[in-house]
């Protein structure tokens, strides 16, 4: 077989999954999910009975809005880690006293273009920065936000945070805490503990969309590195790991095999895993504590009725 040429994304890509596939419990970056199938399965697992955090968070944002806002305060610098389809965005915009200025940040600029062009023609008053960035990494914000002296409030919906392991959600709230500055804030989304029947089937829904998003990361290593994976001979796992409170999802190997990916070679055993994502599940307090180590202080929190899903308004320092 001859290797397929690679640009540089694709040989970054390449790296993170040889490593990832030679490790002993083999693993693939989570971040790998997002290709334009993928980010499109996902638009379809929030909409999914099964997966209550998307409604659940998008109702708490309707229902205590001018709340929340009361809290943020008028005319902020508003600045969006990760640019989904902005409908919890536009709830927060509305609810909002004159924000000034919107900066959503996506590592895809087409899309970040697009999602930004869209909302510009619905909020004439405000100015929308987008930047495009790894908003994991460290950065600076566009020179319009450092000079106009005005109040940072970071918003970071859908409990992404939850997909870092604890020690890394630390590092990365610090590196949020710094960009955000003093006397700024984060409004965040953090998915709760629960019954483990209710996240094991939020991850292994009934219509089999989680299992092909979960699938479509080998599908896209066939088709951008040259993969040789039968997708077929493998399936979706979900489970719950109580003692380190997280959804697991795993691919699990159907048969004895050989998979080739340009010159490598790795070989599964029968029911072999391999491990794709973790979502930490927080209890109020743990998250609070979590955030505090982090240099953030909790000035209110919001749950829901059923106690599935946090809202939580943080300070930096004063
Ligand atoms: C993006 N992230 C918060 C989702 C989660 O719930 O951890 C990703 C996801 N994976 C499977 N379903 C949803």
């Amino acid at each position: 077989m001859i290797p397929m040429a690679l640009n540089n994304d694709d040989k970054a890509f390449l790296k993170d999954v040889v490593w990832g596939l030679k490790q002993n419990q083999k693993q693939l970056a989570c971040k790998y999910f997002y290709n334009e199938r993928g980010s499109k399965l996902f638009d379809a697992i929030c909409l999914l009975e099964e997966y209550y955090p998307t409604r659940t968070e998008t109702a708490l944002l309707k229902t205590y809005g001018k709340e929340i806002a009361s809290y943020i305060g008028p005319e902020v610098c508003l600045i969006e880690y990760g640019c989904g389809s902005l409908v919890k965005t536009r709830i927060l915009i509305d609810a909002l006293e004159r924000p000034c200025l919107f900066i959503p940040i996506d590592i895809s600029e087409e899309h970040l273009l697009r999602a930004s062009q869209n909302l510009a023609s619905q909020y004439h008053e405000l100015e929308i920065l987008p930047h495009v960035a790894d908003f994991t990494k460290p950065m600076v914000l566009p020179k319009q936000a450092r000079y106009k002296n005005i109040k940072c409030v970071g918003f970071f919906p859908g409990s992404t945070i939850g997909n870092f392991s604890p020690s890394e959600a630390i590092k990365f709230l610090k590196g949020m805490a710094k960009t955000i500055g003093q006397g700024g804030g984060l409004l965040i989304g953090v998915d709760m503990k629960k019954d483990e029947k209710i996240l094991v089937q939020a991850y292994d829904d009934n219509s089999g969309v989680t299992a092909s998003f979960n699938l479509n990361l080998i599908e896209r290593i066939n088709q951008e590195l040259g993969g040789n994976f039968d997708v077929s001979a493998f399936k979706h796992k979900a489970n719950y790991n109580n003692i380190k409170g997280r959804i697991e999802l795993f691919l699990v190997s159907l048969k004895k095999q050989t998979v080739r990916i340009q010159n490598f070679e790795f070989s599964f055993e029968k029911n072999e895993t391999i491990h794709t994502e973790n979502s930490y599940k927080y209890h109020i307090n743990e998250f609070i504590s979590l955030a505090e180590r982090a240099g953030f202080f909790t000035i209110k929190t919001w749950v829901d009725e059923k106690n599935l899903f946090s809202l939580h308004y943080l300070k930096t320092g004063a």
